[in-house]
């Protein structure tokens, strides 16, 4: 078995993050979202994987090399522009051949293994696999129809959803795959839809089986959405403190602190990471955050929040709480009259004052 991991697309809704980075390349749990996904190839034994980037895909590239780091033979598969994701299958005909493989997107972040869907895609005999997440707004994702252990439809962003699930970033496939992304045509909006694809395999009689999956996420484009996949990893992370913490501070729960990170006279209550040569003083660092190597926090309050690297927390006076910074973004407290607030903020950037 082959892996396809999609690491393209327009990244429109997690601006301002993506304007200056690719949106895979960002960071969950101090690691960047694709490490999830080639770790999870790994482990389930598969050795060659694909990876769709952009027309230049040199920073995707430059982040995995050729994969050897997780025992892996990485070939990237350039697309020209984002045409779908059955686009993207459809340009990886060379590179898969006759295998069976999975297509993993990029973006999505899931909490266990794969070799579950494996087993199943394999004993069941599939043409098609695909794991669904029970949701609680199906309307906005492609939702199927289900009867016992077969998919006998599936509705894109359907009104009356005939399933609480949405079809997930995960999809097992055998070759008839690219019998379907052969032959559709693209959508309105000019993709190579994979709905469709999946859609002409229900039509044709092949065989699509599914599996329940539990902790996944997508990204929605909000901030909220990706402070959740990071509460979601950070809930199975555990302690390794290589770093140093001073008598008078109180370290709780599961915290991470890398080494050459530096905790003295706070509180940090994990679960947390804190990356290489960061300075914490005088701070409460709450649950569920992220703090990236090289950023000095100090006299300050952090809670479920990600700080990229290289950021700056001075002498803030309320509790920074719910926030995505940017790498070497800084938030001071500046010292005089009048008591203003000033900005000097990048482009589609949000700033919630209470
Ligand atoms: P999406 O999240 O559906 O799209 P996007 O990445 O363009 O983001 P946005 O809607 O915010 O602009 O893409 C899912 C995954 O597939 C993601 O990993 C990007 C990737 N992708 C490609 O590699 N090629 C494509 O043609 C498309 C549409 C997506």
């Amino acid at each position: 078995m082959k892996a396809l991991i999609t690491a393209g697309g327009k990244g429109t809704r997690l601006r301002p993050l993506t304007h200056t980075q690719n949106k895979h390349l960002l960071p969950i749990a101090n690691k960047p979202i694709l490490h999830y996904s080639l770790e999870k190839v790994a482990d389930a034994g598969i050795r060659e994987v694909g990876i769709i980037t952009h027309k230049n895909g040199d920073e995707v590239k430059a982040a995995l090399g050729n994969g050897e780091q997780w025992g892996l033979a990485i070939t990237y598969i350039p697309q020209n522009a984002p045409l779908g994701l059955a686009h993207a299958v459809k340009i990886s005909q060379n590179f898969i051949g006759d295998e069976p493989f999975i297509f993993y997107l990029g973006d999505n972040m899931v909490v266990g293994g794969l070799e579950k869907f494996i087993e199943v895609f394999e004993r069941e005999g599939s043409n098609c696999h695909l794991t669904l997440a029970r949701v609680k707004d199906p309307e906005r994702f492609g939702v199927p129809e289900l009867k016992g252990n077969r998919i006998v439809a599936i509705e894109e962003k359907p009104l009356h959803p005939k399933s609480r699930f949405a079809v997930s970033g995960i999809y097992l496939y055998d070759k008839t795959i690219f019998e379907a992304v052969n032959n559709i045509k693209p959508s309105a909006r000019g993709e190579l839809e994979i709905s469709d694809a999946h859609q002409y395999l229900i039509d044709k009689g092949y065989k699509i089986t599914y599996s329940e999956i539990t902790g996944w996420w997508k990204d929605t484009g909000k901030p909220e959405d990706i402070l959740e996949a990071n509460r979601l990893i950070l809930e199975h992370t555990e302690s390794n403190i290589s770093g140093l913490v001073n008598n008078d501070s109180i370290v709780t729960g599961n915290v991470v602190l890398e080494e050459g990170a530096r905790i003295s006279h706070s509180t940090v209550r994990g679960p947390v990471v804190i990356g290489k040569n960061a300075v914490i003083e005088n701070c409460f660092i709450g649950p569920f955050t992220s703090i990236g190597h090289d950023c000095i926090i100090r006299n300050s309050e952090v809670e479920f929040s990600i700080v990229l690297h290289e950021c700056e927390i001075l002498d803030v006076g309320v509790r920074i709480e719910g926030s995505l910074l940017g790498v070497g973004a800084r938030v001071v407290n500046a010292e005089g009259r009048p008591r203003t607030h000033r900005f000097m903020v990048g482009d589609q950037s949000l700033i919630e004052i209470r």
